[in-house]
C-alpha cells in the first residue's frame, strides 16, 4: 500500500506552461555500490522534502545526473510513455561518466511506471499537455574529499506541463563565441554541472529578447553544437537535413534520435550528421529548428551572431517531423517502432 498523499490541487489544464506543479507522489530508490545487488527497487513516497546529509557529495561536488521524459494521455484514456528505455540507457551512461553505479534499466522503467500511475490524475487530458517525469541520481554519501561514492539515491518526481502545439511560436537564438561544456568534459552526460554554468551565459541573451543561446564548439569556436537544453538542426537550400555529430560536447537527445530516424526512414531525406559552422548555418540554411523533450520541435526564426542577424522562414521539415512524432507520442498514430510504453493501471500498488 502507498501512504496517502496530501492531495495537491489539479492545475487548470488550459493554462499549463512548463512551470512546476506539485503532484501527490515521488519515487525513491537507494543504492550502495559496496553491496550486491547495488540497487533496491523504487518505492512510492508522498510528495515532500527529501533529507540529505549536509556532507552529501552531490551538494559540494555536483555528483548528480538527471533525465526528462514525458507521459501522454491517449484519446482512449490510457497513459503512455515515449521512449523511456532510451532515457533509461542515457541515465546509465550519465551515471558512469560521473563514476556512479548505473541504475538498472528494468528498475528505471518500473519506477517511472509507478510514479506516473500514482500521479495519474495529474496527466493532462489529450491535447492539453503531458506529464513530465524528472528522474535524478545523486551521490548522497557524506564525504569531505571528492572521489567515487558508494552511497547513491535515485529520486523521481513529475509535473503536468503544457502542450506545445503545431503552431507553437518560433524562437530567436543568439549564437555566442562560447562553449557549453569543456572539451573532454561531461557534455555528453546529463550532468547537473553542465546546466549550472549556462544560466550566466543565456541570461543576458534572454534579457535582449532571445529564447536561448546557440553554443559553438569549444575546440574551434567555429562549429555550432546545441543550445542550453536542446539539439540543433538546419535544412539547407539543397534540402539536406544537417545536425552536428555526437561528441563530447553534445547530449545525445532522444528527440534528436527520433528526428534522425524518421527523417531517414520515413521522409527519405538526405540526412547528414557532420560538423557545420555558424557561417554555413547563416549563409546556407533556409530552415532551422531545435529538438528536446521539454521544447519538443521548435522552429528557429532568427539567429543573431556578432553584428549579423539572419531569419529562417522555412517550417516544412519541422512540421512534417512534428506531425509524426507528436502523433506517435499521443497515440493518434500507430507506433510502428515500439517507441511507446503503456503505463499499467495499478503499477504503483504492486
Ligand atoms: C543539453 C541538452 N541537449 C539536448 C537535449 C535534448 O534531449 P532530449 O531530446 O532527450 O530531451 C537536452 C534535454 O534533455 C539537453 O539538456
Amino acid at each position: 500500500m502507498i501512504a496517502p498523499a496530501r492531495g495537491n490541487p489539479l492545475p487548470e489544464w488550459s493554462t499549463l506552461t512548463f512551470a512546476f506543479t506539485e503532484t501527490d507522489y515521488i519515487v525513491r530508490a537507494e543504492g550502495d555500490a559496496s553491496r550486491e545487488p547495488v540497487w533496491e527497487t523504487g518505492r512510492i513516497e508522498p510528495y515532500g522534502p527529501i533529507s540529505l546529509s549536509p556532507a552529501a557529495a552531490v551538494l559540494s561536488y555536483g555528483v548528480g545526473i538527471f533525465e526528462g521524459l514525458k507521459a501522454f494521455r491517449r484519446e482512449d484514456g490510457h497513459v503512455q510513455l515515449f521512449r523511456p528505455d532510451a532515457n533509461a540507457a542515457r541515465f546509465q551512461r550519465s551515471a558512469e561518466r560521473l563514476s556512479m553505479a548505473p541504475f538498472p534499466v528494468d528498475l528505471f522503467l518500473s519506477a517511472v511506471d509507478q510514479l506516473v500511475d500514482a500521479n495519474r490524475r495529474f496527466v493532462p487530458p489529450p491535447g492539453r499537455g503531458s506529464f513530465y517525469v524528472r528522474p535524478m541520481q545523486h551521490a548522497v554519501e557524506a564525504r569531505l574529499g571528492f572521489g567515487a561514492c558508494h552511497e547513491l539515491a535515485v529520486t523521481m518526481y513529475g509535473s503536468p506541463v503544457g502542450a506545445v502545439g503545431a503552431k507553437s511560436e518560433a524562437i530567436r537564438l543568439q549564437a555566442v563565441e562560447r562553449a557549453r561544456v569543456a572539451p573532454g568534459g561531461t557534455g555528453a552526460a546529463k550532468a547537473m554541472g553542465n546546466y549550472a554554468g549556462s544560466v550566466h551565459v543565456a541570461g543576458p541573451a534572454r534579457e535582449q529578447g532571445f529564447d536561448d543561446v546557440l553554443y559553438l564548439d569549444a575546440r574551434t569556436l567555429t562549429n555550432v553544437t546545441e543550445t542550453s537544453g536542446a539539439n540543433f538542426f538546419v535544412v539547407n537550400r539543397a534540402g539536406q537535413l544537417i545536425t552536428p555529430p555526437l561528441d563530447d560536447q553534445i547530449l545525445a537527445g532522444v528527440t534528436r534520435d527520433s528526428v534522425l530516424t524518421i527523417a531517414r526512414d520515413e521522409l527519405r531525406l538526405d540526412v547528414q550528421e557532420r560538423p557545420i559552422s555558424i557561417d554555413e548555418v547563416l549563409a546556407e540554411a533556409g530552415e532551422a529548428f531545435c529538438t528536446g523533450t521539454a521544447w519538443t520541435l521548435k522552429s528557429v526564426d532568427e539567429i543573431a551572431f556578432r553584428d549579423r542577424s539572419v531569419r529562417f522562414p522555412g517550417r516544412e521539415v519541422r512540421d512534417r517531423l512534428w506531425e509524426i512524432i507528436s502523433g506517435t507520442q499521443t497515440g493518434r498514430r500507430v507506433d510502428t517502432r515500439g517507441w511507446t510504453r503503456l503505463v499499467p493501471e495499478g503499477a504503483s500498488r504492486r
